[in-house]
């Protein structure tokens, strides 16, 4: 027995949150943290919105049960969920969506569901992408490739590229796309391109579009910002869809998002639904129910909905005053105001990564991703002097 555990080596650090960790540790009293992907104030803190404090109010006046949820989730969540995400465009009997212990969460079960009900396809991610998907995909047992998607000299999406990759894939494949907000260049496709590509899918349906959205809100719009699952629903093509309330409910630590699975045969949805169910069964065998409740309790209530909507818009307008800041005082760094939401990617060398955060206090992800959010007008005029003074243009 010993003699196994003996073997045992560690597992390599999260890049992000092994940042994060020595940025807890670093005593420098003007220390910035712009590793972590949370949305913070000006004063560094992530704040419990106030459309959640009340949900959360009436939850402990109201609640008269712990028992279980259902492995699917709550219906009340389902509900108010599928109208978020698909407005008028949702198609009940096309569209599965179940709770998900957060967006992570839901990339798991999806990628699960893919490799027992679809077989061991290749997911194809863009060729830079949120670190953690290609860990997810990994420990899920699939394999995966890459298709252009950014180009770091124009700083924005090689469109035609990006098509040409897709459409040289002659195999069953699983075609891994952010809907907003990309993590981590803020490039994201146009609403002309999204009607491209569902024109590609609807003629390749060899290529099942696994759609991925952490950010809705914190680029135009609730509504503009989720085109793309509207366009892919309303194009009657086969899809999943990972979403998470993590950020623009700022629930981070409650652990609630979606998993929804749109089929052209509506006749499969229930065989669909099973599955899910099945999966969650043997993973974790239901979800927590709190991060659900709060996000029904905001969208069924108009009060609420138009308060979280109000504080959204904010740190909405806070990362765009912050991206156009920087963008003045740098003007290397002039494509920040057309990339959106909490990211962007700065072209710092790896030298000058490691001298920000040793001599300055400074933390930035080893790929040279900013957290827009994680500064504020003072630590902004720190970040300049220190970019200033280690001579390195952003
Ligand atoms: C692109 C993307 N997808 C999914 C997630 C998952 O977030 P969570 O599991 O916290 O909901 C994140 C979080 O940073 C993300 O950036």
């Amino acid at each position: 027995m010993t003699l196994a555990f003996q073997n045992i080596s560690e597992a390599p650090t999260d890049p992000i949150l092994g940042l994060n960790d020595a940025y807890k540790k670093d005593t420098n009293p003007n220390k910035i943290n712009l590793g972590i992907g949370v949305c913070m104030d000006d004063n560094g803190n992530v704040p419990i919105m106030r459309a959640v404090k009340q949900a959360e109010s009436y939850i402990l006046k109201t609640q008269s049960s712990k028992t279980y949820v259902s492995m699917i989730g709550s219906q009340d969540f389902i509900d108010v969920t599928n109208t978020l995400l698909y407005g008028e465009s949702f198609k009940s009997s096309h569209t599965t969506t179940a709770q998900m212990p957060a967006g992570s969460g839901a990339l798991r079960v999806g990628f699960e569901f893919v490799k027992s009900c679809l077989g061991d396809l290749t997911v194809y991610a863009p060729n830079v992408t949120w670190g953690n998907h290609l860990g997810i995909i990994e420990k899920t047992g699939l394999t995966h490739a890459k298709y252009t998607y950014y180009n770091a000299e124009t700083q924005s999406v090689d469109f035609e590229q990006m098509k040409s990759d897709l459409l040289a894939i002659k195999e069953p494949s699983v075609i891994l796309l952010h809907v907003i907000c990309h993590n981590p260049t803020g490039v994201d496709l146009t609403q002309s391109q999204w009607d491209e590509l569902a024109i590609l899918f609807q003629n390749n349906t060899h290529l099942i579009p696994y759609l991925d959205c952490a950010y809705q809100g914190f680029a135009s719009s609730l509504d503009e910002d989720i085109y793309a699952a509207r366009k892919l629903s309303e194009s009657d093509i086969n899809f999943i869809f990972a979403y998470s309330f993590s950020k623009n409910m700022a629930l981070y630590r409650e652990r609630i998002g979606a998993l929804s699975i749109y089929s052209k045969d509506a006749s499969k949805s229930y065989a669909i639904s099973t599955q899910i169910q099945s999966i969650v069964r043997g993973i974790y065998s239901s979800p927590p129910a709190h991060g659900a409740e709060i996000v029904s309790t905001i969208l069924q209530s108009d009060e609420l909905k138009a308060e979280w909507i109000n504080e959204l818009n904010n740190m909405r307008e806070r990362v765009i005053t912050l991206r156009s800041e920087l963008a003045s005082r740098r003007p290397e760094l002039s494509f920040l105001t057309q990339q959106n939401g909490l990211f962007s990617m700065i072209g710092l060398n790896k030298t000058t990564i490691d001298t920000l955060r040793e001599k300055y206090g400074i933390y930035i992800v080893g790929n040279s991703r900013i957290n827009i959010a994680g500064l504020s007008p003072s630590s902004l005029d720190y970040l300049c002097n220190a970019l200033d003074e280690v001579h390195q243009p952003a």
